[in-house]
């Protein structure tokens, strides 16, 4: 395998220490989702993530981390259903608002002027101007520190057509990635499928 410039360099720099308190954004980037849930008169809210993951594909679960103090915590626990929105760097605005902005207090349907259209088989909407969206039923939950996982059933799943074939065509779409505070990146689109050999097991 060749060593790159940056592998060299590696081998010669010190390990510096970072602090508990940040050490989570040493996993950042990570992709941001927008969540969009409703209370009990069906009005609904959008709240921007950064900690969500696939959980499970048979059952087909993801799981999505959210402090109690969040106002979509007390929904998502009351109406036990949600919708995961993928966001492209078109909406990194709208994204950084519904973030920064707590649904208590705040219409973030109507400030961002995202439009919330029926989902197909959950109550919360779907937002229109995102490209993607995970339909999602509660299927459990449990406390980790500080956060709730939010482990949800994935029960319909679509995307906006020419933009996913199995994997995201990212010449087509630029998802949004957190670094850390009011910081974002996105993907340049460049692709590698490194080969490598199968022993007589396939493994
Ligand atoms: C880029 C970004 C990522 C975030 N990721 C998370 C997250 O994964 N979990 C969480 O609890 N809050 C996260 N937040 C904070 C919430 O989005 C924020 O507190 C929001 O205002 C809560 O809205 P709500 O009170 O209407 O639920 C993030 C904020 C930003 C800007």
């Amino acid at each position: 395998m060749n060593q790159t410039i940056d592998e060299t360099i590696s081998l010669e720099t010190k390990k510096v220490d970072v602090a508990f308190s940040s050490a989570y954004r040493l996993l950042h980037p990570k992709q941001v989702v927008l969540v969009s849930c409703i209370d009990s008169t069906g009005k609904a809210n959008v709240i921007t993530l950064a900690w969500c993951m696939p959980a499970s594909i048979h059952p087909p679960l993801l799981v999505i981390s959210i402090a109690p103090k969040r106002y979509s915590h007390k929904l998502i626990e009351e109406a036990k259903e949600f919708v995961v929105n993928i966001p492209a760097m078109n909406l990194v605005k709208e994204t950084l608002f519904c973030g920064r902005r707590t649904g208590r207090k705040h219409d973030k349907f109507k400030e961002t002027q995202l439009t919330p259209l029926p989902a197909k088989i959950v109550q919360p909407p779907i937002i229109k101007e995102c490209v993607a969206h995970l339909e999602c039923r509660l299927h459990q939950q449990t406390t980790t520190g500080d956060h709730t996982l939010f482990i949800g059933e994935i029960l319909a799943a679509y995307a906006d057509e020419g933009i996913f074939d199995g994997k995201y065509n990212i010449h087509k779409t630029k998802p949004i990635y957190h670094m850390g505070g009011d910081d974002f990146t996105t993907l340049i689109p460049e692709i590698t499928s490194p080969h490598i050999e199968l022993n007589r097991n396939g493994k």
